[in-house]
């Protein structure tokens, strides 16, 4: 399928793009994906830093954590493949974004119409209020809410349910795309498996860019292995596309 796709494919007859983006994408920007060589979670147990059970036992230390994400991150600059996004939007404006990721670095990167699927590190909540606010203070100037509580960093932990009203506008906008593209992710976590099937029941074209293979490679009509800065060039550029 990928070589009849290949011939006839032009980047310029899509219009409606939806780029769904994992750790891949920021692994450019300096920061480490979560899985395979050299992945987060290979280095700190989730169970320690990343679940509600955890915040329950010692928010303190969760935050810890969390805060130095924060400063991490903040250290970084958005990669090649956020801005040529953010470039195609500026062309395509009917172009959406779905990320996974929580670092901000398509916002950094000037995208807008972004659906954040597992929340940000940059936004807290108060679980007792439900309020949620943006928040950039390295270190925050306070972990508490005005009403006692301990704030939150507005994530999806392990263990979390996704926010049903995101998820339903995440397949709502794919629904809608005309071309599916999804960048770095290992599609292991809920619903990074299901995303390319959307794309197969609505018949659209979807081209996955990843390093290397993944459960879902097959799903997709076309896989551009490589880089996604490098793959994203070539896609913006029509030069000749490396399929596998
Ligand atoms: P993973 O770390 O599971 O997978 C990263 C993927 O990116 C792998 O398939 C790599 O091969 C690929 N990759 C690495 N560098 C790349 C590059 N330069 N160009 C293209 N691809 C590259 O990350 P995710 O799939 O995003 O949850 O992880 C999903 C979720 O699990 C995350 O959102 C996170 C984590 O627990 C939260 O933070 C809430």
């Amino acid at each position: 399928m990928g070589s009849t796709f290949q011939a006839n494919f032009d980047f310029n007859d899509y219009h409606r793009i939806v780029f769904f983006t994992g750790a891949g994408i920021s692994a450019e920007s300096g920061i480490p994906t979560y899985r395979g060589k050299g992945g987060f979670w290979n280095q700190y147990d989730y169970e320690e830093y990343a679940c509600q059970r955890a915040f329950d036992r010692d928010p303190e230390k969760v935050w810890e954590f969390h805060e130095q994400r924060r400063k991490f991150v903040s250290e970084c600059e958005p990669a090649p493949g956020h801005r040529i996004i953010t470039e195609i939007q500026h062309l395509k404006p009917a172009t959406r974004v779905i990320t996974q990721n929580i670092d901000g670095m398509h916002q950094r990167a000037g995208s807008v119409h972004l659906i954040e699927l597992h929340g940000s590190l940059w936004r807290v909540r108060c679980p007792r209020e439900g309020t949620i606010s943006e928040n950039f203070e390295i270190p925050l100037r306070t972990r508490r809410c005005t009403c006692g509580e301990y704030l939150r960093p507005d994530i999806v932990w392990f263990e979390d349910a996704l926010d049903e009203e995101i998820l339903n506008k995440a397949i709502a906008t794919i629904l809608k795309a005309d071309l599916l593209i999804t960048i770095g992710t290992s599609a292991t976590v809920f619903p990074a498996a299901e995303i390319p099937l959307l794309a197969l029941r609505r018949r659209i074209p979807s081209i996955e860019i990843n390093l290397e293979e993944t459960e879902t490679s097959r799903l997709y009509t076309l896989s551009l292995r490589g880089s996604a800065g490098q793959n994203l060039r070539l896609l913006r550029d029509q030069s000749s596309l490396p399929i596998v």
